[in-house]
């Protein structure tokens, strides 16, 4: 955010102000230059003598600022990034009674930053002397050679004049050069940290040419998918197949690696070695916006926009008729607590506007996922903050969509699970068990421990089931 703020504005301003201060000053100083020349070319000379050490002085002062510079925009990132955490997260710091810590780590913050733009603004008065002495002895070298040069008549009394009135048009832009050199190493500061965004290219672009977008048929497929974030291993050789329509659970411990397993789908990220296939083909030969715009999805964190709930349900398709906007978050198990707001479907949420539950959130999501009508739909853990019953609605409903949709859907419940054509269960990266509810019962592995967890009463019935 400092970036596009502050160092957008840094560089803003120096386009504005230093070119036109740059160009303005060059242009007097070669006017009067050359003028100077067509009267006197030694006497000119003369006052150019002062030019060298001027650029001399002005380029060490910086080389010495521009780290600073650099120094300072950093300390003002870290700085911003303290306050933005702090209020965003104000509630935990509250929690935990740790104001006292965040005032004196923002203190801290605060005053690293005050310090360096000190330190940069002492650097300054360092060279400033310099360069205002050298800008004021253009007029001691006038007086002293011009008028040598006057006695020897030389040059008249009127072009004497003429060189002393226009004097400043020399010294002027000598002494703006130190200015100036400060907002340029200000500006090349800034400069060099929105270029790194502006040409920061995505690792994963999109190399087919866009094409007339294709609805998917919803077959996936994964052989022997291998990932890794950085050095972790993160999937293990995992292999699955989900055929079109399909409705395939994905359970498994906390950090096991689900929610990358779903990531690799519309290729947030690319796999380390294996292949994930759509419809047989492979993701990294498809068109990008094509792949995606196949793809219904409801991320574990859930992000509202700040925007009405009809806005955000309506998200992947702005021209989605508001009776249909209600019949997903009918779906969805939404209406009743959206039509009890206040403004009903015209409520802001978001960061700018009401709060809402966790699981009001899920469900707004799981509208918005369901309504875009993909043939593929991908759900991570959208009904863990839901109960129970709630649950059961949302389930029905994903059974009963009226169009064709292949559907993954992470779960850490039974219930959510049980009715899945197919249960896949990862454990640290690879695939352990696999088989419909039933099946993994029988097995007696991780599911069905789980289920004996989740149904301690129930669980001595199904054990005796299995027996027979
Ligand atoms: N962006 C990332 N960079 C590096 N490592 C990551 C990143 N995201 C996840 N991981 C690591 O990958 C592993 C799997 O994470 P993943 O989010 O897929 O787990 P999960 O099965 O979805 O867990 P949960 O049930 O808690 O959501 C974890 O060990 C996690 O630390
Ligand atoms: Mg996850």
């Amino acid at each position: 955010m400092t970036k596009m703020t502050g160092d957008l504005d840094m560089v803003r301003h120096s386009m504005a102000w230093i070119f036109k201060t740059i160009i303005e000053s060059l242009t007097i100083f070669a006017a009067a230059v050359i003028y100077f020349f067509t009267i006197d070319a030694e006497l000119t000379l003369w006052m150019l003598i002062l030019s060298p050490p001027i650029f001399i002085v002005a380029y060490i002062f910086a080389r010495r600022v521009r780290p600073m510079y650099i120094d300072l925009r950093e300390r003002l990132s870290q700085l911003n990034t303290t306050t933005q955490e702090n209020i965003s997260g104000n509630r935990v710091v509250k929690a935990f009674a740790r104001e006292e810590f965040e005032i004196e780590k923002f203190t801290d913050k605060n005053v690293n930053y005050s310090a360096a733009n000190k330190k940069a603004a002492l650097v300054w008065l360092d060279y400033f002397p310099y360069l205002e002495t050298f800008a004021q002895a253009f007029n001691v070298i006038l007086m002293i050679a011009g008028g040598l040069y006057l006695m020897d008549g030389r040059i008249t009394f009127g072009e004497f004049a003429a060189f002393s009135s226009l004097i400043w048009a020399i010294s002027n832009p000598m002494r703006n050069i130190g200015i100036i050199i400060n907002d340029i190493q200000r500006f090349f500061a800034s400069l060099s940290k929105i270029v790194d965004i502006y040409y920061a290219r995505p690792a994963i672009v999109n190399e087919h040419n866009p094409v007339d977008k294709r609805r998917y048929e919803g077959r996936i497929e994964f052989q022997n998918v291998s990932f890794k974030y950085d050095s972790a291993v993160v999937l293990d050789n995992v292999s699955f197949t989900v055929e079109s329509g399909e409705t395939v659970a994905i359970m498994g411990s906390t950090g096991a690696g689900k929610t990358t397993i779903i990531n690799l789908i519309p290729r947030f990220y690319d796999v380390t070695s294996g292949r994930v296939l759509v419809d047989g083909v492979d993701v990294r030969e498809l068109e990008l916006d094509e792949l995606r715009g196949n793809i219904g999805m409801a991320t574990q964190d859930v992000l509202l926009f700040s925007d009405t709930i009809d806005g955000n349900i309506a998200y992947g398709d702005p021209e989605l008729p508001e009776e249909e906007v209600m019949d997903y978050a009918r779906l969805a198990a939404a209406h009743e607590f959206i039509t009890k707001m206040p403004e009903g479907y015209d409520t802001v949420v978001g960061e700018r506007g009401v709060g809402l539950s966790g699981g009001q959130k899920q469900r707004i999501a799981l509208a918005r996922a369901m309504a875009v009508r993909r043939p593929i739909l991908i759900l991570d853990d959208t009904t863990s903050a839901v109960d129970l019953e709630t649950e059961e609605h949302i389930q029905r409903s994903l059974r009963g969509l009226e169009y064709p949709c292949t559907k993954i859907i992470i779960a850490q419940r039974v219930s959510t699970t049980c009715e899945a054509d197919r249960i896949l269960i990862l454990d640290r990266g690879r695939l352990i068990e696999e088989g419909t509810h039933a099946e993994l019962l029988a097995k007696r592995g991780y599911y069905y421990e789980v289920f004996m967890l989740q149904n301690e009463g129930i669980g001595r019935q199904v054990s005796q089931h299995g027996k027979e």
